[in-house]
């Protein structure tokens, strides 16, 4: 295992994930348990643009110290740029190097940078001159296994921590996540990909002899895998989450927040009798107390059919 430098406060994380780790899920998850997060992930182009517009993702006051900004371009005096710009702003910076999605990938950015490793490797170069506290987060590779590689070519560029996503980025989510990784210890390494459970977590760290975990579609709708808690929520519990998120998200996006929460509606319904006619009613809702009153009805349901 590696701990030099390890800076995270805990082995269990929320992963980013772009349009849904805000600052309303963030704290649901803290709350339930995570012990770091990530912002979504950062233009280092609009950070230097306009860092104004960017607001908005950056760690708020009561997270600051939980919570890596993360950063994707592909200009490495760019990203060092703007790394220097969003340093203060949470515990540490990321650089994505892992997503696959085309629009990024079209500017040669997230795992675009797989392809072309001394690209990488000057990027990291260039933003640990200005960083302290500097994480990769990546693939396994472009379109074949390469996390040797990658991973060593990382810890020759100095880089404290690297998470990874066992799939390559032609995968994108296809096939199974592997968690039984390269992992000579240099550094501290972090796995993430297909942790649905406290189980999955225990696997995959034993599997890679990895120092943690994060968590991403997993904790959609169910923040309490993060929890020390081995037993399930309750439905009370889970009832008084949900309306916690609604309000955080409104007190966010204001009447926006109702759209917003559209996301996690599945999650937090799963296998939960009649979610799909639920989920049905719930999705057309627009306004945020009617939203309230439909959770609060089809819970106290299913807990009074519970007990009785
Ligand atoms: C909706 C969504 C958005 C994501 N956005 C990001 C992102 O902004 N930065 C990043 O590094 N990874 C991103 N990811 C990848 C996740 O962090 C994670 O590595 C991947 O989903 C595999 O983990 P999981 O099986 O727990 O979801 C995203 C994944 C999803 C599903």
């Amino acid at each position: 295992m590696g701990t030099k430098n390890n800076f995270l406060p805990g082995t269990v994380g929320l992963a980013p994930m772009a349009g849904v780790t805000d600052y309303p899920f963030r704290k649901i998850c803290f709350e339930q348990g995570a012990k770091f997060a990530f912002t979504e992930m950062i233009s280092a182009k609009s950070v230097l643009l306009n860092i104004a517009v960017n607001e908005k993702y950056f760690p708020r006051t009561d997270e600051k110290n939980l919570v890596g900004v993360q950063l994707f371009g592909s200009d490495p005096f760019e990203l060092a740029q703007a790394a220097a710009l969003v340093e203060e702003r949470g515990l540490w910076v990321d650089l994505n190097a892992g997503c696959p999605v085309a629009k990024v990938v079209k500017r040669g950015a997230g795992s675009a940078l797989l392809k072309d490793i001394d690209l990488l490797k000057k990027i990291v170069r260039e933003m640990r001159r200005v960083v302290n506290k500097l994480s990769v987060k990546t693939r396994i590779g472009w379109e074949k296994n390469e996390f040797e590689k990658i991973y060593d070519a990382l810890v020759s560029e100095g880089v404290d921590i690297i998470f990874v996503h066992g799939r390559t980025a032609k995968q994108m989510y296809s096939g199974k996540a592997k968690w039984d990784i390269y992992n000579p210890g240099a550094v501290p390494l972090y796995i993430s990909g297909d942790i649905y459970s406290k189980e999955d977590i225990k696997q995959a760290m034993e599997l890679s002899g990895a120092d943690g975990v994060i968590v991403a579609r997993g904790a959609i709708g169910n923040p309490w895998i993060f929890s020390e808690n081995q037993n399930p929520p309750s439905i009370d519990d889970k009832l008084r989450v949900v309306l916690q998120h609604i309000d955080l998200l409104t007190g966010e996006y204001g009447k926006h927040g109702v759209i917003e929460f559209r996301k996690f509606v599945a999650g937090y319904t799963k296998d939960m009798p009649h979610a799909r006619e639920f989920r049905n009613k719930v999705m057309k809702i627009t306004d945020v107390n009617n939203l309230k009153q439909a959770f609060v009805e089809y819970f106290t349901n299913i807990s009074k059919h519970k007990h009785s």
